[in-house]
């Protein structure tokens, strides 16, 4: 096998909606999601035995598999092959603990190499289903583009490509933690929802005004206190800056505002970093399949 990549796109959630608890532990969500140019690249070689990780220095916790490793044997699994030794480089440039994805969109990528190599027949809806096995937000992410999530995540419905715009996405220096924030929303009384479908009626119309006025995402009622006040100064500072709207991603800190003009969205983008050293410009992507 000759080195393969694949470019793995960070999320956003544009909606995110959490219906209730389910009796398995897991909550039932309603997520408008999209993903976007900021990317990690992936690269894949199969070698003489083993699996290794190589991550250009970030932490991988010890005596633990990776999730890499346990979707490409779920992968070989799936397809009924025996897995060969495997060599797998990520070159990060989405932050970690973001909210963004960034660890799913590294194990999707990896499943479309290894898809692509073994098994290029292999339906996406598959590939998803082998994705799930590792995490809720797999099935996005091995699809990409603009799409309804319901369920724990797993039932996708595609959904009109978001109008071109430019993407400011600002990460915070605190990270937070997936299960605890959920954890807590249960204990939470919700004071606002999205509007979830008069977000889908304007995706369906164009109308990146409309999208952009009704993001809103439920865990930001569930963060403390003081975090929730810094994730509002950065929502205010990119609306300030001309962002048509501005949201938190997923179970953040990374919040993100969405601007029509892309010199707005580079002023904004240079503004926020001299505080915030993680802040990024993209744009949209379309589906990768
Ligand atoms: O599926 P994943 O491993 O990514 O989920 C991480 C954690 O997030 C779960 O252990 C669970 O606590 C929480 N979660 C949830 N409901 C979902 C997705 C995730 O409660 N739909």
């Amino acid at each position: 096998m000759k080195r393969m990549t694949q470019q793995a796109p960070a999320k956003v959630n544009l909606a995110l909606d959490i219906l209730g608890r389910r009796p398995d532990g897991y909550h039932d969500m309603r997520m408008v999601m999209q993903a976007v140019s900021l990317c990690d690249t992936v690269t894949a070689e199969e070698t003489e035995e083993g699996f290794a990780l190589h991550t250009g220095g970030d932490f991988i916790p010890a005596g633990k598999k990776t999730l890499e490793q346990r979707a490409a044997e779920a992968f070989f699994t799936a397809i009924s092959r025996p897995m060969p030794g495997l060599s797998v480089t990520l070159e990060k440039r989405t932050p970690a603990y973001a909210g963004l994805g960034g660890g799913s969109a590294d194990v999707a990528a990896l499943l479309r190499i290894l898809r692509d190599r073994y098994c290029p027949d292999l339906p996406g809806t598959e590939l998803e289903r082998i994705g799930f096995t590792v995490g809720s937000d797999m099935p996005f992410c091995v699809r990409g583009g603009t799409a309804l999530a319901e369920g724990r995540g797993e039932r996708l419905t595609p959904l009109p490509p978001l109008p071109r715009c430019h993407v400011v996405l600002c990460k915070p220096a605190f990270s937070v933690s997936t299960p605890d924030l959920f954890e807590r929303i249960d204990g939470v009384r919700l004071r606002r929802r999205p509007d979830t479908l008069g977000l889908l009626g304007a995706l369906e119309a164009g109308d990146l005004a409309g999208v952009a006025r009704r993001m809103y995402n439920v865990f930001e009622d569930a963060l403390p206190p003081r975090r929730a006040g810094e994730i509002g100064e950065i929502r205010n500072s990119l609306i300030q800056y001309g962002a048509l709207g501005a949201s938190m991603s997923g179970t953040g800190p990374t919040v993100f505002g969405l601007f029509r003009d892309a010199s707005a969205a580079r002023h904004a983008c240079s503004a926020l970093r001299e505080t915030y050293r993680e802040t990024f410009l993209a744009q949209g992507l379309e589906p990768v399949e």
